[in-house]
């Protein structure tokens, strides 16, 4: 019993962890693209198409001397895109 509310408590706040990240992934997503464009909505694309896209998207801002994005912020908004992509 005591072995299942301690895992029970790991699974909450595991998926609210994820919740969090997805909530910074979206935010980012428009703070941080809608710089020189609109950004697309997350459907329009897969998972995959995303990533490449975003690895384009990372030259693209170092090109214009813009901030990259920090590990955090590549793992939130790939974590939104996992949870929003077609
Ligand atoms: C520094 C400016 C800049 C920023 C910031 C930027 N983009 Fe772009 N984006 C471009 C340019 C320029 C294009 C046109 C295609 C190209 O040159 O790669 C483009 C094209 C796109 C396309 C069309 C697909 C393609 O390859 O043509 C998508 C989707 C996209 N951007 C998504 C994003 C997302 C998501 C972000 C935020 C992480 C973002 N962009 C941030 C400049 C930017």
């Amino acid at each position: 019993m005591k072995y299942m509310i301690v895992l029970l408590t790991l699974l909450i706040t595991s998926s609210a962890y994820a919740e969090e990240g997805i909530e910074r992934g979206e935010a980012l997503f428009t703070s941080r693209c809608d710089a020189c464009h609109q950004a697309p909505k997350a459907k329009s694309l897969t998972l995959n198409q995303w990533r490449a896209v975003l690895k384009t998207m990372k030259v693209r801002m170092k090109q214009a001397g813009m901030n990259p994005l920090t590990s955090e912020e590549a793992a939130d908004l790939d974590q939104f895109l996992e949870a929003n992509a077609r």
